[in-house]
């Protein structure tokens, strides 16, 4: 099973970037340890992440050529992004969203989400044990279709 982990805009910054909100750690320590699960999982889990729509675009069309599953933060984009919202209905494998932080306990503007209607469903506000959960529940839905 192959599952891509892609982060949208800002999460670059990550272990710098409003740490109170996000966390301490990095993107590429949350990545690390993705990985990690998935190796004791058997899973192979490739990381992606851009500050451009179009890329993460690009990334979910490519991803139905060789994934079975993703596991996406689109950051800012979550919340405006009918483009991101049309790619992942395009595409016929499960999508998980995920945040870091809890959208609804935070501004108004972030409880509305473009996606979470066409994704498998979605994580919010367990810091970086979000994504880890997210690889979790991507996994288990795919295993699931199988049977
Ligand atoms: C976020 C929440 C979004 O509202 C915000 O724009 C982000 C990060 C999170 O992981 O908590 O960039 O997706």
């Amino acid at each position: 099973m192959k599952i891509l982990v892609l982060h949208g805009p800002n999460l670059n910054l990550l272990g710098t970037r409003e740490p109170e909100v996000y966390g301490n750690m990095t993107l590429k320590e949350i990545d690390q340890r993705l990985v990690m699960l998935g190796r004791e999982l058997d899973i192979e889990v490739r990381t992606l992440q851009s500050n451009h729509e179009g890329a993460l675009i690009d990334a979910l069309q490519d991803a139905r050529l060789w994934a079975d599953g993703v596991v996406f933060n689109p950051g800012g984009y979550t919340h405006t992004s009918v483009a991101l919202r049309d790619a992942i209905a395009a595409i016929e494998i499960p999508v998980v969203e995920v945040h870091l932080s809890n959208v609804y306990a935070r501004e108004q503007f972030r409880h509305k989400s473009f996606i979470s209607a066409v994704c498998k469903g979605k994580i919010t506000g367990f810091g970086w044990h979000s994504y880890t959960l997210g690889l979790r529940a991507v996994i288990d839905s795919i295993n699931k279709s199988d049977s």
